[in-house]
């Protein structure tokens, strides 16, 4: 009787941590069946969900030969399963593999055939979810940098921060920066670049100083590629509080 609380006490515990019955051992199993019946709801029974959706662009551009690993790692419980499709079919290639890992599928030195939108399905047994990546490879690489994504005009408060993005493409190395103004005019190279990511400038507490053209540059050997958007900024007017207040 003693050895048997005991090891109930094991299970328990172990059960609390989410360790699956059919992982342990035989007569584990059998001691936890009651457990099970009492709460006879899975507690840990989770939808598949995408552990790192920030990281998943949607559009990918690449150069021609280059490497490519389209991940969509999951989690849930059940652990879900994974399955990728191209253009809603099972993926093929004419030339060269493909290879899988758990969470990702990566294929060697593209070709303009690998264009398309790559799925991938996660399922358990509480549903499924999926994610499109759509794939671009571009030839001829040898070229200035190419923008893939350019900055969005903004309007905002005095005091707000605000983030202007841009992506370029090269398969050469390339050096990239941000300056504020437009370039051939009397820009000036932005000073606080808060971010790491030299594709994305922040702006933290504008001031009306901070108004104006913002642009993006990328430069390799070849040449240097640009892009602007202008920042608003304006004055939260007190008089609307003013007259709402008086209203209530
Ligand atoms: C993935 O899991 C789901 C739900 O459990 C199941 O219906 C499906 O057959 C599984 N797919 C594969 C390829 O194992
Ligand atoms: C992915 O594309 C398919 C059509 O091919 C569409 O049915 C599905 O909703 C898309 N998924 C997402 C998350 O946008
Ligand atoms: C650039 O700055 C110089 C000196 O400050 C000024 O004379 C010139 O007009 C400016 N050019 C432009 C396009 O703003
Ligand atoms: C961005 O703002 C500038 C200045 O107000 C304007 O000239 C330009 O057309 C705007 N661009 C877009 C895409 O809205
Ligand atoms: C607020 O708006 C009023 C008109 O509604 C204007 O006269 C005033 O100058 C504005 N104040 C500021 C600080 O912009
Ligand atoms: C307050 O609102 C009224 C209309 O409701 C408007 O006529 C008036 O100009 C407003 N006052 C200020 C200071 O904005
Ligand atoms: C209301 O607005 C007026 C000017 O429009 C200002 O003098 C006054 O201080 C404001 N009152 C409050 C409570 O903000």
């Amino acid at each position: 009787m003693g050895t048997f609380t005991c090891l109930s006490i094991f299970v328990l515990i172990l059960f609390s941590f989410g360790i699956n019955a059919k992982h342990l051992g035989t007569r584990q199993w059998i001691l936890k069946l009651p457990l099970m019946e009492q709460n006879n709801q899975e507690p840990f029974e989770k939808a598949p969900y995408f552990t790192n959706i920030k990281k998943m662009r949607k559009v990918i551009v690449k150069p021609a030969g280059a490497f490519l690993v389209l991940k969509c790692k999951a989690d849930g419980y059940p652990t879900p399963n994974i399955t990728w499709y191209r253009n809603n079919e099972k993926p093929i290639r004419r030339l060269g593999n493909i290879q899988y890992t758990r969470w990702s599928l990566n294929l060697e030195d593209l070709t303009t055939d690998d264009c398309g939108t790559y799925k991938c399905v996660v399922c358990n047994a509480l549903g499924c979810l999926d994610f499109n990546y759509t794939l671009d490879v571009v030839e001829n690489f040898a070229a200035r940098p190419l923008l893939i994504e350019r900055p969005h005009n903004r309007t905002v408060a005095v005091g707000s921060n605000v983030g202007f993005k841009c992506r370029f493409l090269s398969d050469l190395h390339y050096h990239m920066y941000w300056m504020k103004g437009i370039p051939s005019e009397n820009s000036t190279v932005v000073e606080h670049i808060v971010s790491e990511d030299p594709e994305i400038l922040e702006l933290h507490s504008v001031t009306h100083e901070s108004e104006g053209w913002y642009t993006c540059v990328a430069a390799n050997t070849v040449g240097v590629t640009g892009a602007s958007a202008y920042l608003e900024v304006f004055s939260a007017n007190l008089s609307v509080v003013n007259n709402t207040t008086t209203i209530c």
